[in-house]
């Protein structure tokens, strides 16, 4: 639906294409917009030399991010250039973080691009299109259209939301951030921090698992600062919500995603313990393991909370697996600041993680700060990444000769084979017939590997030797 209540529509399909960089936000996002413009007739294509309308969902948070962005547009304006010699008209959209920070710079740089759109306005996408498509054909550069400001809560009330994916689905609950880390861009491209309504969450996943998903992970930049108004007039936090949406008959599996160490109430780190469809595995990005550099990267924790909180989730729930960000090199990380986070990382043993080098953000506050050498970051990450990778894969042969529930997503590279999610977010490799997808399956964990797991599936008349080489050549799957 338009914001004007019509649902335009066009004689014939057509294709769009969707690009999605960055976090999990702008997968959700990118559904939706498909969701948005089928009433168009616009069906999806994952070739962009078939579409009509081609739309990169950006991001914003490393300089890297950005650049790929620019660089897409180049290959789009060839691609927009060939169709428009055989009278054919392709739009161009670049909607997300990019779209919001630098909207002005992409419409100048690039001026075949048709529309720009931020992360708060997305729900106006058919009105925007139509706009674009009464343009004259002949231009290359259309009067281009411009949508950045911020209208998140209307925004959900406009959103259609089936399910993409027929086994599991994302759900933004919460959107924005009010934490103001020193070095990031998010406060200023998703907003404030707002919470959706519950009455709204729960019956958006109720209408995801009715048509059949097992799995749901709660999304938002700061998804465990969650404090959304209920129908019984008291908001609710995340660790209540988390509650009422166990109660779904038919839903197997809650996660969430991202939290901030700050927010883990103790209810919240209570029902890990107590509700059993709440997943034994937490993405809690920490940064450094040095308490100057957190001071200074504003994170309102130090390294005896984190560590504190991780204790209190361990008691809660003896088998969660956790999971962290770390930024390296941020202005004014000596040697010895470094070792501090090696150490946290030592003590604490995770599941998997995500590095990166620090990159200095326009307008965020560190931006102006003396930076740490590039080969210096190069250096500190290539060392925390491979304690980690060392990390992972001692995690994963842990699980060597236990029984997971998987949950079964899709085919495998392999012919027979099939991929899925054991509870740790490991991704587990087997063979199996294609009708299991979707199911959640039993599978006897054989073998070990860096980025996962491999194994059979338990079938109750067989005896298991765990010694036994897996069936599947793991190695060659991640190569
Ligand atoms: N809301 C989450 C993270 C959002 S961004 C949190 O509170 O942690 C995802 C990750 O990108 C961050 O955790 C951080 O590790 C990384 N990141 C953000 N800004 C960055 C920057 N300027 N340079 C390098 N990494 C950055
Ligand atoms: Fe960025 Fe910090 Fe907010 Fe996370 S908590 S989104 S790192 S400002
Ligand atoms: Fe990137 Fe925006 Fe997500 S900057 S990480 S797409 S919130």
């Amino acid at each position: 639906m338009t914001l004007t209540g019509q649902k335009p529509t066009l004689k014939s399909d057509k294709y769009v294409f969707i690009k999605t960089y960055g976090c999990q936000m702008n997968v959700y996002d990118s559904d939706r917009m498909f969701e948005l413009l089928q009433p168009l007739s616009y069906k999806k294509t994952n070739n962009p030399d078939h579409a009509d309308l081609i739309i990169l969902n950006t991001c914003h948070i490393r300089e890297k991010a950005t650049e790929k962005v620019f660089s897409e547009l180049g290959r789009l304006k060839k691609l927009k250039l060939s169709a428009l010699k055989k009278n054919r008209k392709v739009l161009i959209g670049v909607a997300g973080c990019v779209a919001q920070a630098e909207g002005e710079e992409i419409l100048e740089r690039a001026r075949y691009v048709d529309l720009v759109f931020g992360p708060q306005t997305y729900h106006r996408l058919p009105e925007m299109v139509n706009k674009a498509l009464k343009m004259d054909l002949s231009l290359v550069a259309g009067s281009q259209i411009i949508e950045t400001e911020f209208a998140t809560e209307q925004k959900f009330d406009e959103l259609s939301t089936d399910s993409i994916s027929p086994t599991n689905s994302f759900l933004t609950i919460q959107e924005g951030c009010d934490k103001f880390c020193s070095f990031c861009v998010v406060p200023y491209t998703r907003g404030a921090e707002i919470s959706r309504p519950a009455g709204q969450v729960l019956e958006e996943a109720g209408k995801l698992v009715k048509s059949g998903l097992k799995e749901i992970t709660l999304l938002g930049q700061n998804v465990n600062a969650y404090h959304g108004v209920s129908s019984d007039g008291k908001e609710w936090t995340l660790g209540r919500l988390i509650r009422e949406l166990a109660e779904l008959d038919g839903l197997e599996r809650i996660r969430y995603t991202t939290s901030h160490p700050k927010d883990m109430d103790d209810d919240l780190i209570s029902a890990h313990g107590e509700v059993p469809k709440l997943m034994p595995y937490l993405h809690l990005p920490v940064q450094s393991g040095s308490n100057t550099i957190l001071k200074n990267m504003n994170r309102k924790h130090n390294i005896t909370f984190y560590r504190s909180i991780i204790d209190k989730l361990r008691k809660a729930r003896e088998d969660i697996a956790f999971s962290s960000d770390f930024i390296v090199g941020y202005p004014g990380e000596t040697d010895a600041d470094f070792a501090e986070t090696l150490r946290l990382v030592s003590d604490i043993e995770f599941a998997q993680a995500y590095s990166f080098k620090y990159s200095a953000r326009p307008g965020t506050p560190a931006s102006g700060k003396v930076e740490v050498g590039e080969q210096i970051k190069s250096d500190r990450l290539e060392s925390l990444q491979q304690l980690l990778n060392a990390q992972q894969l001692a995690f994963n042969l842990k699980k060597v000769g236990t029984v997971q529930n998987v949950l079964v997503e899709k085919h495998g590279r392999k012919q027979g084979q099939l991929v899925g999610k054991t509870p740790y977010m490991q991704a587990a490799h087997f063979c199996g017939n294609e009708k299991l997808i979707g199911s959640i399956q039993k599978v006897r964990i054989l073998d070990g590997f860096s980025k996962g797991v491999s194994g059979d599936i338990v079938n109750n008349d067989k005896v298991y030797d765990i010694q036994k080489p897996a069936k599947i050549e793991s190695k060659e799957i991640y190569s």
